[in-house]
């Protein structure tokens, strides 16, 4: 389709933003022509009608001649009945105009967004891009359907009146044109200060819907701790500030046609003046001085109508700011000119060599180097934040490498075009996202042509079938806002089936499980491993439990692939992933949700280090299971510590206070991280917060516990204050992890 997309001119003043709708209008230039040639029509009628006036009084009333006054009066008949007619046109063809180019831009707007990348997304709120698709492009509209063209037909009126008045008489053109500028200075200056004002007005007015969109989708939580008068604040803030802002606005919008009208009536006074001192010393006849007259209303009503509009005008190029500020957004990747169309995968996905980061001043992947055979299932583990989810971005070209290349059978995927990579992949992210549709269309989406048959087997694949068809309503079934009427297991197999639905030969999974309870990981879990056969899987697992039967295991650590092999060769190998295997092992959660450890892999704990098993086996019988849902912050910087705690499954961000008083995510801790010793030991406050981000088991021991337990073992005691010795002498130093006591 043809229509303009980024970059558009950036938008300076009134010039700028006729330059940006001459953009938009290009692909509609026809009819423009159209337009501005009935626009030409009416000026025609105002400047002639006003001419006839001339005839009539010079030559009709004199003369008493009858005959001229009736040719006269059906002259103008005409030319009404052609003005009337062309005006018709034009309100019409402005109309489907302005409609279309606001479908256009809105399509571009929408497009651009869809490419942009998640960055862009953690930087601008989704209630400020509402706002530009809903008042900002409200505000276009009403510059281009309505201000526009009345601009251009005043302007054309003021401009054919005054030429007229310069044929009857120069002297009287000369003073208006003298005069003229004191109705335009006043629209000029204020002008530059709505434009301003109109620009704030915006910011505000997404602020507001921000505060909005997040107390309706926290009501119950607002409702339940009663924080009704802190919301209402908030709200407050950008209310007021946008009542401020209307108001001033309201005020400097409004004092352009003030200001305007009492400069043309400064300036119909003294031309009446002039006028009629130029009759009274001759020169000029009565008829001609009346004709100037009529033209000069023609020339005050354009210029008075023209600064109405041309407040609506400058309002527009606050909000075009806005839009254009979007469209500037760079977008994550695109296809180069001369790309090819990538043929199905049949021997391997390839890095070379691939440096990349989010952004300039921190590298996330170091060299990258690896092979993933088509056809085989490759897990890619490590710790967080080691950059795994970096590496499924960049195959799924969400991102373009900074240097090096990701390679399909060879073909660097930047030299394909993406409409040919995309349908090469099924993705499934940790959060299975499901529309407010029926389950089918939920579905479908991974393949928009995809027959009833074709989703049933999908969903058989994914082993969601039997499931849907007991449903009362089958496939019809409707999601709910953001699938909230199915468990996240089930969410997820319906992903996984829109995955499957795809006909993709590669199986993209990012943590498909972690938010997922263990009897339904497990059962996820082995779903994925009979999809395997015959695709080319790549999942991303910090669960290394769910990969032993993967061909290839790709083990990250700082941006760099640093083990490959098998399960098993890894394991024998002794190295990083016998590490990460080590912490994960020693757990088991029984079907009733309750956890346990085993005196072995308390002993790894560097505070339990030089206890011995049969210590061990009653310390761990002493710790309790507790569950914490995503969100919930299960330790608060400054409280008290009263607990130690260990990760069995689940991720948890740990969270400090930076210089600037900000809260700010520092580590993420997973299955097998444990946090809080110094809690065993005495009550000093948290050094950091912890917040769970999926649900997460852990093992908790309080202090109390510890306590009778160190009673009956003082050796207890003292290999723990060695291990917390140890443990600061390791923090002080400069290159020691970022795993606190807290
Ligand atoms: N869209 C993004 N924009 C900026 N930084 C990001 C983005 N995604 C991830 N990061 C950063 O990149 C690093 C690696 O992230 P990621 O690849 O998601 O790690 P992993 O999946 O191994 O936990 C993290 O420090 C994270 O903060
Ligand atoms: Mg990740």
């Amino acid at each position: 389709m043809d229509h303009p997309t980024a970059p558009i001119a950036p938008i300076a003043g009134t010039f700028g933003l006729l330059k940006w709708f001459f953009v938009l209008l290009k692909p509609y230039r026809g009819r423009c022509a159209v337009i501005l040639f009935c626009i030409f029509l009416q000026v025609a009628l105002y400047v002639i009608y006003p001419l006839a006036f001339q005839v009539i009084f010079d030559r009709v009333l004199p003369f008493k001649n009858s005959a001229l006054l009736i040719k006269v009066m059906l002259q103008l008949a005409a030319l009404f009945a052609v003005c009337a007619a062309g005006a018709m046109v034009s309100v019409r063809l402005v109309a489907y105009v302005g409609s279309h180019v606001l479908r256009d831009l809105r399509l571009a707007m929408f497009e651009h967004l869809n490419r942009l990348s998640s960055s862009f997304f953690a930087r601008v709120e989704s209630s400020d891009l509402l706002a530009r698709f809903s008042f900002e492009l409200a505000a276009v509209e009403l510059a281009l359907v309505r201000a526009l063209p009345a601009l251009i037909e005043c302007s054309l009126v003021v401009l054919g009146c005054l030429v007229t008045i310069a044929l009857i008489d120069w002297r009287i053109a000369a003073v208006t044109l003298v005069l003229l500028p004191l109705s335009f200075i006043s629209s000029k200056l204020l002008g530059r200060k709505v434009n301003a004002l109109a620009y704030d007005r915006s910011g505000f007015e997404a602020r507001m819907l921000g505060v909005l969109s997040e107390s309706l989708s926290s009501r119950p939580i607002i409702r339940a701790l009663g924080l009704e008068p802190q919301t209402k604040a908030n709200f407050d803030l950008p209310n007021n500030s946008l009542a401020g802002t209307s108001a001033q606005l309201g005020f400097f919008g409004s004092l352009i046609p003030v200001a305007s009208l009492y400069g043309v009536n400064v300036l119909v006074v003294a031309i009446v003046g002039t006028g009629a001192a130029f009759v009274i010393n001759g020169g000029l006849s009565i008829g001609a001085f009346f004709g100037c007259f009529s033209l000069l209303m023609s020339v005050a009503a354009g210029t008075s109508t023209a600064a109405i509009w041309y407040a609506a005008f400058v309002g527009a190029i606050g909000k075009v700011t806005r839009i254009e500020e979007l469209m500037r957004e760079k977008i994550a990747v695109s296809d180069a000119p001369d790309a090819i169309t990538l043929a199905s995968l049949k021997r391997e996905i390839s890095f070379d060599n691939v440096v990349f980061g989010y952004s300039e001043d921190r590298q996330i992947l170091n060299g990258v180097t690896c092979s993933i055979k088509a056809g085989t299932s490759v897990a890619i583990v490590g710790s967080s934040g080691s950059g795994k989810s970096t590496m499924l971005n960049l195959i799924a070209r969400f991102f373009d490498p900074k240097t090096g290349a990701v390679l399909f059978d060879g073909t660097d995927i930047r030299a394909a075009t993406q409409a040919s990579l995309r349908p090469q992949m099924g993705v499934v992210l940790q959060e299975a996202y499901l529309f407010n549709t029926s389950i089918a269309e939920n579905i479908r989406l991974g393949k928009l042509d995809a027959t009833d048959e074709e989703i049933a087997a999908a969903a058989r694949t994914a082993e969601i079938h039997d499931f849907i068809s007991e449903l009362p309503y089958g496939y019809q079934t409707l999601a709910g806002e953001h699938g909230g009427f199915f468990s996240g297991g089930q969410r997820q197999r319906i992903a996984i089936a829109r995955a499957i639905v795809r006909g993709a030969p590669v199986l993209v999974l990012d943590e498909p499980t972690s938010a997922l309870d263990p009897a339904t990981e497990v059962s996820i879990n082995e779903s994925i491993e009979r999809l395997a056969a015959g695709r080319t899987v790549v999942m991303v697992t910090h669960r290394l439990a769910a990969i032993q039967r993967f061909n290839q295991i790709l083990v990250m650590h700082q941006g760099r692939v640093v083990e490959t092999g098998s399960h098993a060769e890894l394991l024998a190998k002794g190295c990083v992933y016998r590490g990460l295997w080590d912490k994960q092992s020693g757990f088991t959660i029984d079907s009733a949700g309750f956890a346990s450890v085993t005196p072995e892999r308390l002993q790894a704990i560097p505070i339990f280090a030089t206890l011995d098993l049969n210590a061990l086996a009653t310390v761990a019988e002493r710790f309790n299971t507790e569950t914490f849902e995503a969100g919930f912050l299960a330790m608060r910087e400054g409280d008290p510590g009263e607990k130690f705690y260990i990760v069995v499954r689940g991720n948890l961000e740990v969270l400090k206070h930076g210089a600037d008083g900000r809260e700010k995510p520092v580590a993420v801790l997973q299955d097998g991280d444990h946090f809080g010793e110094i809690a065993l030991l005495n009550s000093v406050p948290r050094t950091a917060s912890i917040r769970a981000l999926t649900r997460a088991h852990c093992l908790s021991l309080s202090r109390e516990h510890f306590s009778r337990l160190v009673a009956s073992q003082p050796s207890l005691r003292v290999a723990l204050e060695n291990a917390m010795a140890e443990r600061d002498r390791r923090v002080a130093e400069p290159t020691a992890g970022p795993r606190g006591g807290m």
